[in-house]
């Protein structure tokens, strides 16, 4: 029979961390991450590090659902590509996009900024540049007729002059052009620049809203939760005015079954719109986007 030191069963080795003490080893792993340069990258560890051994604590997870969770991250990964950010997906269904960007908004929501809504992983890089008054609905993109007036302004109201404003939409089936075969390439996308009193307009169709893509690992998530799959009808804008915070935000059809029940939480108060009737069969959706001064930073563009 083996001695106690050969199984190494013996007295605990001075310094050794000890198997039932977890307050030691989260000291001992923040203190691994005490010497990282970048004050900021050590501030958001520090704090990912209590938090991730807080839940593990707190829910007494297994070796075998840490396997899991770290298998669900590497397909994250796997599932993305130059059609599908399943990373950005899985921040929007946790609700973490609209928390972070709600969050960033605080002091020019408290002066009447415009609300901002998450990116998503739709928009594309190289959006068509359009003149004011075109129709992003290219030939053959059935549906009602959409026109979309809006004004770039200040938080202050003053007007900003050739701001670049970016949209994209879904189509009537609840399409991204990129999605759908029977779409020409960018369709339902436009970069408009304001004019000089603040102004833009373009011409569209109704967009129907639609499910989020459920082919990866978040839709396995979602099923597993028992949640809904879709977001209400909307146009995204990204707007970027000199001397201006950049301005990502959505406008949602009030009027859609699943206004009040988008499954990445960015359908929030003033955003939910009523696209007002032409009489002609028609719908037209007017909007202000207020910009609060700061630096112009671009969010990440998810796809090519
Ligand atoms: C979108 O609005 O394009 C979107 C946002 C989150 C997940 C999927 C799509
Ligand atoms: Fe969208």
């Amino acid at each position: 029979m083996k001695s106690a030191h050969a199984l190494n069963m013996g007295a605990p080795t001075p310094g050794a961390l000890s198997a039932s003490d977890p307050a030691a080893l989260l000291a001992a792993v923040l203190q691994a991450n005490a010497g990282t340069a970048n004050t900021r990258l050590k501030q958001v560890m520090d704090a990912l590090i209590r938090h991730l051994h807080a839940l593990a604590l707190e829910v007494d997870l297994s070796p075998a659902e840490l396997d899991q969770a770290l298998d669900f991250l590497v397909r994250v990964g796997q599932a993305s590509g130059p059609q599908k950010n399943e990373g950005i997906l899985l921040a929007d269904i946790l609700g973490l996009a609209t928390l972070v960007q709600l969050r960033g908004a605080r002091e020019a929501l408290a002066q009447g900024g415009t609300e901002p809504a998450l990116v998503g992983p739709f928009w594309r890089a190289n959006q068509p540049v359009r003149a004011c008054g075109e129709n992003i609905a290219l030939a053959d993109t059935p549906g009602a007729p959409l026109h979309v007036r809006g004004r770039v302004l200040s938080l202050t109201g003053v007007p900003l002059v050739d701001a670049r404003v970016e949209t994209w939409q879904a189509s009537p089936q609840g399409l991204y052009e990129n999605q759908d075969p029977h779409q020409q390439d960018m369709n339902l996308r436009g970069v408009f620049l304001t004019d000089g009193q603040g102004r833009f307009d373009f011409h569209s169709v109704r967009p129907a809203g639609y499910p989020v893509p459920v082919d990866g690992p978040c839709g396995e998530l979602l099923a597993a939760q028992g949640r809904g799959v879709m977001r209400p009808a909307h146009l995204h804008f990204i707007v970027v005015a000199a001397g201006h915070k950049v301005l990502a935000t959505q406008f949602f059809d009030i009027e859609d079954p699943h206004a009040h029940k988008d499954v990445v939480f960015g359908a929030v108060g003033s955003l939910l719109r009523r696209f007002e009737p032409d009489g002609r069969g028609g719908f037209s959706l007017d909007l202000e986007l207020r910009l609060e001064r700061g630096e112009t930073v671009l969010p990440h563009c998810p796809l090519p």
